[in-house]
């Protein structure tokens, strides 16, 4: 699976990850480091907010009920607003594009 990721200083890379694992493992698998994920993808620090610019479902909001209240606390949130550790990767998300969301 190809993503692109803009970091917050603006420069893109692409990364490469497999699917099966989520968002936030793949981006620290490949030395991203501005995430600070600090639970450990437990989906309760909100440190790994990113925003989708473009994936197969457009930017379509989903994800569960401790995702959203926990996506409410940051001061950054957007419609296109996701944890990253709780998506996980399958074929299908191919070419989805990630920006990294500010820190708060
Ligand atoms: Fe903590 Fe995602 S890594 S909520």
């Amino acid at each position: 699976i190809d993503l692109k990721v803009v970091k917050r200083d603006g420069t893109e890379l692409s990364i490469q990850a497999n699917p099966g694992c989520s968002v936030m493992e793949a981006l620290r698998d490949n030395g991203l480091d501005e995430l600070l994920a600090l639970c450990g993808g437990c989906c309760s620090c909100a440190t790994c907010h990113v925003y989708i610019e473009a994936g197969p479902n457009g930017t379509d909001h989903v994800g569960g009920a401790d995702e959203d209240d926990l996506l409410d606390s940051s001061d950054h949130r957007q419609e296109n607003s996701r944890l990253s550790c709780q998506i996980m990767l399958d074929q299908k998300m191919d070419g989805m594009i990630l920006r990294i969301a500010p820190e708060d």
